[in-house]
């Protein structure tokens, strides 16, 4: 397929580009787009057979459901089933790096929701996804802009590199601003499903009762809530592991001898850590930049050509736990303090 690529505007989106992209959305095309979290790959959230699209080509297990995107309350009044009780939060939150998941409504294709009887709704705060979903006069279904168990997309080359030749339309513009997906919360039990973007305290202080923190049991019988939570994700193809010790100091004695690996941390241990290869991700006091690096660090990881990588831990406060979870996700939940722990790995 040959992809139209079109640079748009950040903060005053091309109406002749937006027109382009939402004319492929109502002809039942793919067209990937940025948000404020990460970039998505997008279609007309009411055609199953778009949304099919969108599994084939993320490579998508066909039970984890989308998040449907919407660029107004009366849209999402369309799709899903606002609780009254909540409707004011919902609003105050909005435009915004949260997702609801609530009752869906009938016209949903099954596609979309995975054959849940819920829906993921968020209203994005970014003008092009706005403007995108507003032209096209449908809400538009988008996952995370990456191949499944990649890392998302939080650069347009990111998506290029994923989705060159696969989609009609890519839409390339600046960086995502958060840089990990939105917060999913499920607004019926008021738990979190997914750590995001959005924090538990920033939730606390709008809706006035602190959020549950979902830990699910993977080995439990019960599906977990969140179908996406069962899957491996965000994973560079470089081995990687998670330095759970106090101090990153001890980096160096653990890893004394070894030669081709690289250290992904805070500005502050990159410059502790002796390591043949070292990415930063910014200082460990402003996390909103270590959360806006971190994927990207994740995919340009693999073209450096090291053996194994280590990855710093963050602490959970604010957009923390979202750090802390994408982490654990990356290295598949295997993290060290030791050097016997560490060749157990590598070995
Ligand atoms: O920031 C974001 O949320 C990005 C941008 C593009 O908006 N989108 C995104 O979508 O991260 P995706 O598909 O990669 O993640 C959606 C998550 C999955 O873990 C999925 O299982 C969960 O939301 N989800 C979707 N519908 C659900 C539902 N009805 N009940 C529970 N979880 C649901
Ligand atoms: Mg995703």
């Amino acid at each position: 397929m040959k992809t139209t690529v079109l640079k748009v505007d950040w903060n005053h989106p091309e109406k002749d580009k937006i027109s382009i992209a939402s004319s492929a959305i109502t002809s039942g095309e793919l067209v990937v787009f940025p948000t404020e979290t990460v970039y998505g790959i997008g279609a007309n959230a009411l055609d199953a057979a778009a949304c099919q699209k969108i599994y084939r080509v993320k490579e998508r297990k066909s039970d984890n459901p989308l998040i449907v995107h919407v660029s107004s309350m009366q849209m999402a009044d369309k799709i899903a089933i606002i609780p009254k009780k909540h409707r004011r939060h919902v609003e105050s939150s909005w435009p915004g790096p949260i997702t609801f998941v609530v009752k869906a409504r009938k016209v949903l294709p099954r596609t979309v929701t995975g054959g849940l009887d819920t829906v993921a709704v968020r209203m994005p705060r970014c003008r092009i996804a706005l403007d995108l979903i507003n032209a096209s006069g449908v809400p538009i279904a988008a996952p995370s802009a990456n191949i499944s168990k990649k890392p998302s997309s939080t650069k347009a080359k990111h998506a290029l590199k994923y989705f060159m030749g696969k989609v009609q339309i890519i839409i390339s513009s600046k960086d995502s601003r958060y840089g990990i997906e939105s917060t999913v919360l499920d607004l019926e039990t008021f738990e979190i499903l997914r750590p995001g973007s959005f924090s538990a305290e920033r939730i606390k202080s709008i809706f006035g009762k602190a959020p549950q923190a979902y830990t699910p049991t993977l080995t439990s019988k019960s599906p977990p809530r969140s179908p996406g939570l069962k899957y491996r994700h965000y994973s560079p193809s470089t081995p990687l592991f998670a330095y759970a010790g106090d101090s990153t100091a001890a980096i160096n004695k653990i890893t004394s001898g070894m030669k081709n690996f690289c250290f992904i941390g805070s500005a502050e241990s990159c410059r502790i850590v002796a390591a043949p290869h070292k990415i930063s991700l910014g200082s460990r006091r402003q996390k909103a930049a270590i959360a806006r690096n971190l994927y990207a660090t994740l995919i340009d990881l693999d073209d450096i050509g090291v053996d194994f990588c280590i990855i710093e831990n963050f602490d959970m406060k604010g957009i923390g736990a979202a750090i802390a979870n994408r982490i654990e996700k990356a290295t598949n939940h295997r993290s060290f303090s030791t050097r016997r722990e560490l060749n157990a790995f590598l070995h």
